[in-house]
């Protein structure tokens, strides 16, 4: 009877270490024969039912299986561990000559590219950079550059509008009043940045860039306009492009310009890009008005500025030869890429 229990016991835990998956199957053999309410545990427990003259006999058997079983449940918890340790430092295993996944490497987008050329040439030309808000006072946009009242530039379907005296400013001179306000001269300044116009089509986005310039000093005439401008335009285009002068209006430059480049692609014989003219529109400029001046409080009879205003889009288009400006702002990398 005892016998037939010990022999179970015997084939039991053997079968268990015999099935077991890993080490875990062996942690739970051991609480189930040799645990505290173990299987093997209990029949010790009968012990004392025993007759007293067979207890030693039954006694030294039932702790004989206990060490047999006891030492065979270590081996195989040892085997398995020592297995599970070397599958996981194989899994582990990082394999250096595997050759690695390929990636796409970034590259500016080609209004960055255009955006930090322009300023480059002009910091080397003295210039310092100036931030202003894009979120503007109706002042700053309009009336401290000498706009009228009724100028259609104000109204709201040139303008957004942000309620009645703030808007989106249309334009980076509105930058030009709060550098004369905090500075005096001599100024040189160039202001990139973001404005907005309600207008969208080929050559036209709601959003789109400009680059400011502006220099108030003593002296100062439009042939300094002409040489900073044409230099700017030898570095940027090519050392043989030309600037060509036309009038113009804007309302806080007397005399006005619009600037004319000769065109790269076809060297001034006139093609598709210059539409047969030979010239490409670039910016607007001028001698800036002693009105704007003394509006910000510097003496016009004393000092006297040139300013200028160009698109970066337009500049970009001009220089990649680049037929639609959507294309800078639909974002297909395969598109962008290409100027890296
Ligand atoms: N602000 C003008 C525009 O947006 C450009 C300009 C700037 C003209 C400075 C003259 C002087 O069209």
């Amino acid at each position: 009877m005892l016998d037939d229990k010990i022999r179970q016991i015997i084939d039991g835990c053997k079968s268990a270490i015999e099935w077991a998956k890993c080490a875990r199957d062996i942690g739970e053999a051991k609480v189930k024969f040799l645990g505290k309410s173990g299987a093997l545990t209990l029949l010790l427990k009968e012990l004392k039912n025993v007759p007293p003259d067979e207890k030693p006999i039954v006694g030294k058997r039932l702790n004989d299986v206990r060490a047999e079983l006891e030492a065979a449940l270590e081996r195989a918890e040892a085997e398995f561990a020592k297995r599970e340790r070397e599958e996981r430092i194989k899994a582990e295993t990082l394999d250096v000559t595997l050759s690695k996944r390929a990636t796409g490497y970034g590259a500016l987008h080609p209004l960055t590219i255009v955006k930090n050329d322009i300023v480059n040439i002009f910091i080397g030309m003295g210039f310092e950079v100036k931030d202003g808000p894009e979120i503007e006072h109706k002042y700053y946009n309009f009336t401290a550059l000498n706009i009228p009242e009724d100028h259609p530039s104000r109204d709201s379907a040139d303008t957004f509008y942000i309620g009645d005296e703030m808007l989106l400013r249309t334009q980076t001179s509105a930058v030009q009043a709060h550098v004369m306000e905090q500075q005096k001269p001599p100024i040189r300044i160039l202001c990139p940045g973001k404005v907005y116009r309600p207008d969208d089509d080929a050559t036209h986005s709601p959003m789109f860039h400009q680059i400011e310039g502006l220099v108030v000093d003593e002296h100062l005439t439009i042939s300094d306009l002409m040489g900073v401008l044409g230099e700017f335009a030898k570095k940027f285009f090519s050392p043989e492009t030309k600037i060509r002068l036309r009038p113009s209006y804007f309302p806080f430059t007397e005399p006005s310009v619009e600037v004319d480049l000769s065109c790269a692609m076809c060297g001034g014989k006139g093609c598709r890009l210059c539409k047969g003219t030979g010239w490409l529109e670039l910016l607007g400029a001028g001698i800036v008005n002693p009105a704007v001046l003394e509006c910000s409080g510097i003496d016009s009879t004393k000092y006297s500025g040139f300013a200028f205003g160009m698109g970066v889009e337009r500049a970009a288009m001009v220089k990649y030869g680049i037929p639609d400006m959507r294309l800078l702002f639909d974002n297909d990398i395969r598109y962008l890429k290409q100027f890296r």
